[in-house]
């Protein structure tokens, strides 16, 4: 019955691209709530809405690769990131804070040698803002839309890397890193399981973990989450367990918290 449900469910040109475990656990996890098969897709459908649906959008590929010309400060190349970045609402809310945002971060965990982006969406098309020089750039996600748009990017401007889907839920990364983003990430990890970002702070081999939560919500507004976030975050320390250290790098769109890990 799971392998139905999933079936039916990419049907749908909208979720064809969406790692097929994820769409299994989903549909386990509908399923015994569901009235009928027909429910339980269109329950599986609302899930994957908050999971992807509600970020995603298709960046202008060809017009990046058009103003490639050799060189990640260029600002015709820059210009094209920039429309390719509002193709997804995380990384959209993120542009007006660009210059800032990458630097404030190093600024606390040292310029990474090798990053580990999970659940990273678009936001490797803003390499030309990171300053990262020749770092080897992991980039992860369980929507395969964003990640051939970066896997494309990472071939074009040659920036060593590797782009893989997973579903961070079921299996949580152990890659080494200096630095692991977890950028507007937790939020949409609680909604699947409210365990599942401590056993990433727990099996991710990073020195520093970037750990982030949007302000303002997807229609502009500010809306008075700091205070909640805040406190997700404390106790998402306290149940990581090996966190020595936490420093702030926000930004007015997004509050940012680098944790430092214990080996
Ligand atoms: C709010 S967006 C943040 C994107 C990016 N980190 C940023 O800040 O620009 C959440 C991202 O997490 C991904 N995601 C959601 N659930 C996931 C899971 N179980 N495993 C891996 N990635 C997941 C979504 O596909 C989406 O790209």
């Amino acid at each position: 019955m799971i392998t139905e449900i999933v079936e039916r469910v990419v049907r749908s040109s909208r979720y064809r691209d969406v790692d097929r475990s994820l769409l299994s656990r989903l549909a386990a996890e509908e399923l015994p709530r569901a009235r009928n098969p027909e429910d339980a897709v269109k329950r599986v459908k609302r899930r994957l809405h908050q999971v992807v649906g509600a970020f995603r959008g298709a960046p202008q590929r060809n017009a990046i690769e058009e103003a490639w010309n050799g060189d990640l400060t260029g600002s015709a190349f820059r210009a094209a990131c920039i429309d390719a970045l509002r193709g997804h609402a995380s990384t959209r809310e993120r542009i007006p804070h660009l210059e800032s945002f990458y630097a404030g971060i190093w600024a606390r965990t040292g310029v990474p040698a090798r990053i580990c982006d999970v659940g990273c969406g678009l936001n490797p098309l803003a390499l030309p803002w990171m300053g990262i020089g020749d770092a080897t750039y992991l980039a992860t996600d369980v929507d395969q839309r964003p990640l051939q748009a970066v896997s494309a990017f990472f071939d074009l401007v040659g920036q060593l890397n590797e782009v893989r889907t997973a579903d961070v839920v079921a299996e949580p990364p152990s890659d080494e890193a200096d630095v692991a983003l977890l950028l507007k990430l937790v939020t949409t990890l609680d909604r699947q399981d409210p365990e599942a970002a401590t056993r990433i702070l727990q099996t991710i081999r990073a020195r520093h973990a970037v750990v982030s939560f949007a302000t303002r919500s997807m229609g502009g507004r500010g809306d008075g989450r700091d205070r909640i976030y805040r406190s997700r975050m404390e106790r998402l320390v306290a149940e990581a367990r090996h966190v020595s250290a936490v420093a702030e790098a926000s930004v007015p769109s997004e509050l940012v918290f680098v944790l430092t890990l214990d080996g």
